[in-house]
């Protein structure tokens, strides 16, 4: 029976990180899943373990601890890649507490890759974000484009992260890094049983979107409707988050299978297309036949008007394309809907006896 690969996944049980992992899992890959439960539960794993038929390695501590870090690459110095999900990422946080982002995106990163090198693991994914174009000069956006000055501390620690594992890969003699920049990651697994978990009152578009389709939220805040676009709200590269987790795992692959392969190199996950806020709020009626309350404010500051992705280099290079329509984003995001209520009531009803 030849053995198995292993990666290693940390962040494993957040939203991109799970549904990464069930790509992986579906390829035939061990995973190690490292996770320190700050922004995800651990009903993620036995939901994992339950869509993928297998079993997982689940490993509770924070990256932040050197010593834990280092006893687990100890434990699993035959990895042959890391995916590096773990952050914090609430980006208007970030701007009221920057040292808890500075501190925790940035050291684990630097435990990460020193665990790495100390076992020669050669190849790691990293998770980055769109967020570092800022409001491009051209559109779509290239990987060539110029990194903007960061709008927030969360931005910052991608900047840096990106920088340092392009600096730390140049000096290794056997590690090499793939930075991922997502656009904006929507939707669910087709199961229904994980999709995104958000904290509190949801920053992101579809998660206060479908909590208001609930009633859990009386209405949806527009962010302004006088940008210079169609329909005056601002556009954004909306991305399926199983396309997004095909591209980690073809990403990974390309790492491992190219011997002419950069040291460092970076790739855009996005689908190409812009969709505008009310284009969201007419698929999501569309796909579920459910009406959207919604209300036109004020922009949100520090909102871009408009970026969406040319993925022309990831479709090239990694073999990879998107499969998912903006209507099966929307549709995906209200089925996690209806299953997520169901369990948070339930745990809070168990919790309040
Ligand atoms: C999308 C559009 C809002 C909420 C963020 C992070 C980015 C990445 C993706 C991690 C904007 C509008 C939103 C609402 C609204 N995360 N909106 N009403 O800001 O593009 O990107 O998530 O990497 O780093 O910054 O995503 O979903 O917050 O906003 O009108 O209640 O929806 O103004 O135009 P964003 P978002």
């Amino acid at each position: 029976m030849s053995e198995k690969q292993k990666v290693i996944i940390t962040g494993g049980l957040g939203y991109i990180g799970s549904h990464t992992a069930i790509e992986l899992l579906h390829s035939g890959y061990e995973l190690v899943l490292i996770d320190d439960l700050s922004n995800s539960h651990l009903f993620i794993k036995d939901a994992i373990e339950s869509i993928s038929g297998q079993q997982v390695n689940f490993n509770e501590f924070d990256l932040k601890d050197y010593a834990a870090c280092a006893q687990l690459f100890e434990e699993h110095q035959d990895a042959i890649a890391v995916i590096h999900f773990a952050a914090h990422k609430a980006v208007g946080e970030s701007v009221e507490n920057p040292d808890k982002y500075y501190r925790n995106n940035l050291l684990s990163t630097i435990n990460v890759v020193k665990c790495m090198e100390e076992h020669k693991i050669p190849n790691l994914i990293f998770s980055s974000s769109c967020t570092v174009y800022g409001q491009p000069e051209e559109l779509p956006v290239t990987e060539n484009a110029p990194v903007q000055p960061p709008a927030s501390p969360y931005g910052a620690t991608k900047q840096m992260n990106e920088q340092m594992l392009k600096d730390l890969s140049f000096a290794s003699s056997s590690l090499s890094v793939v930075s991922l920049r997502y656009f904006n990651p929507i939707g669910a697994h087709e199961s229904g049983k994980i999709g995104e978990l958000p904290q509190g009152v949801p920053q992101n578009l579809l998660p206060y979107l479908t909590q208001t389709a609930k009633g859990i939220r009386e209405f949806l805040r527009v962010w302004g409707d006088d940008y210079n676009t169609p329909d005056g709200t601002a556009i954004r590269d909306y991305i399926h988050i199983s396309d997004l987790a095909t591209g980690h795992l073809k990403a990974f692959e390309y790492l491992r299978d190219n011997p002419d392969r950069k040291k460092y190199s970076v790739f855009n996950l996005g689908t190409g297309k812009g969709y505008s806020v009310l284009d969201v709020i007419h698929s999501f009626e569309r796909s579920t036949g459910v009406k959207v309350p919604y209300k036109i404010f004020d922009r949100r500051p520090g909102d871009v008007e408009c970026v969406y992705a040319d993925p022309t280099k990831a479709n090239n290079e990694l073999g990879w394309s998107c499969q998912y329509s903006l209507d099966d984003m929307t549709k995906s995001a209200w089925i996690w809907e209806n299953t997520v209520s169901e369990f948070l009531n339930e745990s809070k009803a168990l919790k309040n006896g």
